[in-house]
């Protein structure tokens, strides 16, 4: 008998949220996503999406696949807190609160002659009055996706999402614009002013519709019902498929389809989103600004095959943020020293690419080289950081560079700068930053040897407080011309950590090493720089 209810108990919730959404009715978001009301068919839900750990997301998406498919959300895609509360208020309001009862969003509807709010079978989310007439919906308020049915008017846009699974506001927007074209733009991030404009019908006229019909095709519609532009039409039939359209977080924008079930119409597809259709052609190519980083973050490059865009590092350089890649690329070296006295060419070599560039930021272009004066000049020139060679052209360029791209159809041979080893140091040595036990090795073994080496540790122990204390006062002077390149290796910081705070049993060294330690510290006085032979007269005293 009870097991009997409990059975029933599912059946009841469902049956229960295919009816109207009355006045005054509301839902809280608790752990998981949760489900306020879903379509007569059940293939669309409104309610609560999980997001995060205490991040929910008021949301509108396909119900009967296992894939979470978003397809619009309140609050320009940010997330509420737990325990968030969506209502439709008595007097008609559509509103979504936070726990403690603050308003964090409302559907810009006034409210009045709202007699009940519905999930359509289409994905339109709507307040209706009595006589179901639709006083706001979701359509048209679209976020980054339409669907089939849904008609957006002149003037409309969509903007993508931030990443795959951030809904706020990203950095490409697909717009029906007032003089009726349509077209793609990268924004000026994080604005949502339009930067480059990437694609485009070039249409103009008023009373222009972008249509997404019920069979899944996607046109650009005049007023009197023609058809001034066919977006996308080599639909399978929405009898079979569910479909969207979206502007993708990566820019492009694409015409999906997922088999409803499988059957003899489906039996080639994958139980997956497929692309149908996308636009641009070739984002890599297509976006080529002035301004901004490109299809993908500076200093990285873009790649698009099989319709999907990708970024990459090039060698010598890794992602900023692996899980955000526009962002970009940093070098892994310390760039080349502009001090002419160590112009550190030979510690620079290049990476060759083929087919790939980045265009319209060179500093210097030369017409008439070959290859190699190309790479001598970029060498020996510590602002160049990558050269672009193609016929008899060499162009320089400084970082960042912007919209890098790899394609076949590009015949040039990008050459970039790339420190010889490892190391971030702007000497050769045998001391790495990041290995700072070879530092205590060799300090240890220089301690523990014999008188002479002492010494020698002396003299260079003296230069470095004399340059650290040199720095200190005259903030810009350049270091090499005190003591060598490579002593700017050892911070005091080091040395001290290295050495025990410089607490050996040698009965010699100790006094003396002490005194450096606190003429670093300030506690007394430097003396000028000793040469060598004052120095062991100092130290035999
Ligand atoms: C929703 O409300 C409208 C208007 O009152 C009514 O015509 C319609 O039948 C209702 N739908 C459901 C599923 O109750
Ligand atoms: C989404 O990205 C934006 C922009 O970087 C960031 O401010 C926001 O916190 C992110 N949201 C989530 C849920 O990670
Ligand atoms: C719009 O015009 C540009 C430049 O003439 C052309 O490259 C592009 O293909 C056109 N767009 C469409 C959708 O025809
Ligand atoms: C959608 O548009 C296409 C192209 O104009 C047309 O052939 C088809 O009949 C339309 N479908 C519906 C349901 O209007
Ligand atoms: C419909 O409107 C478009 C654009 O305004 C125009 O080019 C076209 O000739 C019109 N078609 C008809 C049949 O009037
Ligand atoms: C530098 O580091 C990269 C990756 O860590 C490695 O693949 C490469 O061989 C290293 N190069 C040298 C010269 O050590």
């Amino acid at each position: 008998m009870f097991c009997f209810f409990l059975a029933l108990l599912p059946f009841a919730s469902v049956g229960q949220s295919h009816k109207n959404i009355s006045l005054g009715s509301s839902h809280t978001a608790q752990a998981g996503d949760s489900t306020w009301a879903v379509s007569p068919s059940g293939n669309f839900a409104v309610g609560f999406q999980q997001i995060e750990e205490n991040g929910f997301l008021l949301s509108i998406w396909f119900n009967q696949i296992p894939q979470r498919t978003i397809v619009w959300s309140a609050n320009g895609g940010n997330l509420a807190p737990k325990g968030s509360k969506v209502e439709l208020t008595s007097d008609g309001f559509f509103l979504l609160n936070d726990p403690t009862g603050n308003r964090i969003w409302s559907a810009g509807s006034s409210g009045s002659g709202t007699s009940h709010a519905a999930m359509v079978d289409t994905g339109n989310f709507v307040l209706a009055s009595q006589s179901t007439e639709y006083l706001w919906q979701s359509f048209d308020h679209p976020t980054d996706t339409i669907l089939p049915g849904q008609v957006l008017n002149q003037p409309s846009t969509l903007v993508s999402r931030y990443l795959e699974t951030n809904y706020s506001s990203g950095r490409f927007k697909f717009i029906l614009k007032d003089d009726g074209n349509l077209a793609l733009y990268t924004t000026q991030y994080p604005w949502s002013s339009s930067n480059f404009n990437y694609w485009n019908t070039n249409t103009s006229g008023s009373d222009f519709s972008l249509v997404f019909n019920q069979s899944g095709v996607l046109f650009l519609r005049a007023n009197n019902g023609s058809i001034i532009s066919m977006i996308s039409s080599n639909t399978p039939s929405t009898q079979d498929f569910y479909q969207r359209a979206v502007l993708e977080y990566d820019g492009v924008f694409r015409h999906y389809a997922y088999p409803k079930s499988s059957n003899s119409n489906t039996r080639s597809w994958k139980m997956a989103w497929s692309t149908v259709y996308y636009l641009p052609p070739n984002i890599c190519l297509d976006i080529t600004e002035d301004y901004g980083s490109g299809a993908c973050g500076f200093n990285s490059y873009c790649t698009f095959d099989d319709g999907k865009k990708s970024c990459h590092c090039p060698s010598g350089y890794s992602f900023i943020d692996p899980a955000d890649v526009m962002k970009g690329c940093r070098p892994d070296f310390d760039s080349q020293s502009c001090d002419g006295s160590s112009p550190e060419t030979d510690l620079f070599d290049f990476y060759e690419m083929e087919n790939t560039d980045w265009p319209l930021t060179d500093y210097e272009y030369f017409e008439q080289a070959n290859e190699d004066w190309c790479r001598q000049d970029c060498l020996s020139d510590c602002f160049c950081a990558l050269a672009i060679f193609r016929g008899a052209g060499c162009w320089k360029k400084k970082l960042p560079f912007s919209n890098g791209r790899k394609d076949p159809s590009f015949q040039a041979k990008a050459l970039l700068k790339i420190r010889k080893d490892n190391s971030t140091f702007k000497c050769e040595g045998p001391v790495r930053k990041k290995d700072k036990s070879k530092l205590i090795i060799v300090i240890s073994v220089l301690l523990s040897s014999s008188v002479l080496m002492n010494l020698l540790l002396l003299v260079a122990g003296f230069s470095v407080v004399y340059w650290w204390r040199s720095k200190s006062s005259k903030a810009n002077q350049p270091s090499q011309s005190i003591v060598g390149t490579c002593l700017r290796s050892f911070t005091f910081e080091e040395l001290r950590k290295a050495t025990n705070g410089f607490e050996e049993e040698d009965p010699l060294l100790r006094p003396s090493m002490k005194k450096i330690l606190q003429m670093l510290e300030g506690s007394i006085d430097v003396p000028a720089p000793p040469d060598l032979p004052s120095l062991i007269t100092t130290i035999s005293l």
